[in-house]
C-alpha cells in the first residue's frame, strides 16, 4: 500500500511540473491524456486498487481521487493563464491596432498675444528690446523722476529683493512696469529711438483685474519734432489692428511722473461691449498709460533735449488680451491657474 501512495505522490508531482512548463494548449492537452486518459498513469494505477486489500482499498481509492482532482484543476488554471497571455502577446504585437495620441500643447494664450503685438508693432518699425527683470530702483523709479516718497516705492506696490544696494542705482527691485527699460534703451545713444520693450513686470496685487506678475508692453520713440499726434496716430493704430474697427477708445488727462502731458487710455470692454459688467463697471477698460517723455526722463538718459523730443506708452499684455473680442475672460487670475479645460480653447 505504502508503495502505491508514494507511486501516486510522485505522479502528482511529475505532473505538476510537466503542466507548468507546457507552452500552448495542444501540450496541455498531451499532458492530460498521459496521466488522465484511458491508459494514463493515474488511470493505470488506479486498475490496480482490486488487487489491494478490502481495508487498503478506500484509503488508496482517495488518494488516487485527490491526485486527480489536483491534476484537473492544475489543467484548468493553465489552460486560463496560456489564455490571458495569448491575448497580451497578441494586443502588444498587434502593429495595426491605433495608438493611443499624446495630448499636444499650444503656446499658451499670453505668448501668441506677445507676438501678435509684437508683429502690429514691427509693421510700423518697432524694434523689440529685452531688459532685466530684477533691476535697479534708478531705471524703475529715480531716472524716471519719482521722488524718494512716491508710493509706488512702498513695499505694499513693489517686491524689494534683499540684496545690497548700490550708492548710485539704490536698491534692488523687481520691475514693477517696463518703463524701467526707458533710460535703458537712451543709455546706447543711438536715436532715433522706437523700441517696443514686452516683459514680465510685479506687482503686490491680486483680483479680478489685478495679478502678481502680469507683462507690459512699452513703446518708446526718441527723435525729431515727435508730437501728441504721432502719439495719437500710433495708440490708434494699434487699437484698431489688434481689437478689431468696431471696438473705441478714448484718452483721458492723467499724471504720471515721466511723462508731460499724460494720458491715460481707456478702450470699451469686450465682454459687454460698453454696457457695464462684473469685470469693467461701467464699460471702459484702462488699456494703460501714455504721454510725452518728460525731459528729465531724457535728461536721465544723457538725450540732447534741444534736439530730440519723445513719446511713450506702457499697457498690459493679459488686459488688451482680456479686452479683444472673442475672449471673454471675467478674472485674470484663471490665465496663471494652469486650468486645462481652460487653456485648451485658445
Ligand atoms: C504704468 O505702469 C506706466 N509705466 C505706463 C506708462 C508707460 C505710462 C509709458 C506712460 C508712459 P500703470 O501702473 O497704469 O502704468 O500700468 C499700466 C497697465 O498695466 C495698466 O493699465 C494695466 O493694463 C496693467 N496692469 C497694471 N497692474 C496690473 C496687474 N497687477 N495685473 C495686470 N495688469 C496690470
Amino acid at each position: 500500500m505504502q508503495y502505491m501512495e508514494e507511486k501516486l505522490l510522485g505522479i502528482k508531482n511529475n505532473a505538476i511540473s510537466l503542466i507548468l512548463e507546457t507552452k500552448s494548449p495542444k501540450e496541455l492537452e498531451e499532458i492530460r491524456i498521459q496521466f488522465l486518459g484511458r491508459n494514463g498513469e493515474v488511470t493505470q494505477l488506479m486498475k490496480d486498487l482490486p488487487k489491494l486489500s478490502k481495508e487498503e482499498r478506500p484509503k488508496i481509492g482517495i488518494v488516487a481521487n485527490n491526485v486527480k482532482d489536483i491534476i484537473e484543476e492544475t489543467i484548468k488554471t493553465r489552460e486560463k493563464s496560456l489564455k490571458e497571455t495569448k491575448s497580451l502577446h497578441v494586443s502588444s504585437l498587434d502593429v495595426t491596432e491605433p495608438g493611443i495620441k499624446p495630448p499636444l500643447g499650444h503656446l499658451h494664450l499670453v505668448t501668441q498675444a506677445i507676438r501678435e503685438i509684437t508683429t502690429i508693432f514691427a509693421q510700423i518699425g518697432f524694434t523689440r528690446v529685452r531688459y532685466p527683470e530684477i533691476e535697479w530702483d534708478w531705471y524703475a523709479f529715480t531716472s524716471l523722476n519719482f521722488p524718494e516718497n512716491h508710493p509706488a516705492r512702498d513695499d505694499w506696490e513693489t517686491f524689494f529683493i534683499k540684496q545690497q544696494s548700490d550708492q548710485k542705482k539704490g536698491t534692488v527691485l523687481l520691475t514693477p512696469h517696463t518703463s524701467s527699460g526707458q533710460v535703458r534703451e537712451m543709455e546706447k545713444g543711438k536715436f532715433p529711438i522706437k523700441m517696443l520693450n514686452i516683459a514680465k513686470t510685479y506687482r503686490r496685487q491680486s483680483d479680478v483685474s489685478h495679478t502678481p506678475m502680469f507683462h507690459q508692453f512699452e513703446g518708446l520713440v526718441v527723435g525729431e519734432n515727435m508730437a501728441i499726434s504721432d502719439l495719437k496716430g500710433t495708440l490708434n493704430y494699434f487699437v484698431k489692428s489688434y481689437f478689431g474697427e468696431n471696438r473705441v477708445s478714448r484718452i483721458r488727462p492723467y499724471h504720471f511722473q515721466f511723462t508731460e502731458p499724460s494720458f491715460e487710455v481707456d478702450i470699451t470692454c469686450g465682454v459687454c461691449l460698453g454696457k457695464g459688467c462684473r469685470l469693467c463697471k461701467e464699460g471702459w477698460l484702462e488699456l494703460g498709460g501714455a504721454g510725452m517723455v518728460h525731459p528729465n526722463v531724457l535728461k536721465a538718459g544723457k538725450v540732447d533735449t534741444k534736439k530730440y523730443t519723445g513719446f511713450a506708452f506702457g499697457w498690459g499684455v493679459e488686459r488688451v488680451l482680456m479686452m479683444k473680442e472673442g475672449i471673454k475672460i471675467d478674472d485674470l487670475r484663471i490665465l496663471y491657474g494652469n486650468d486645462l479645460d481652460f487653456l485648451k480653447q485658445f
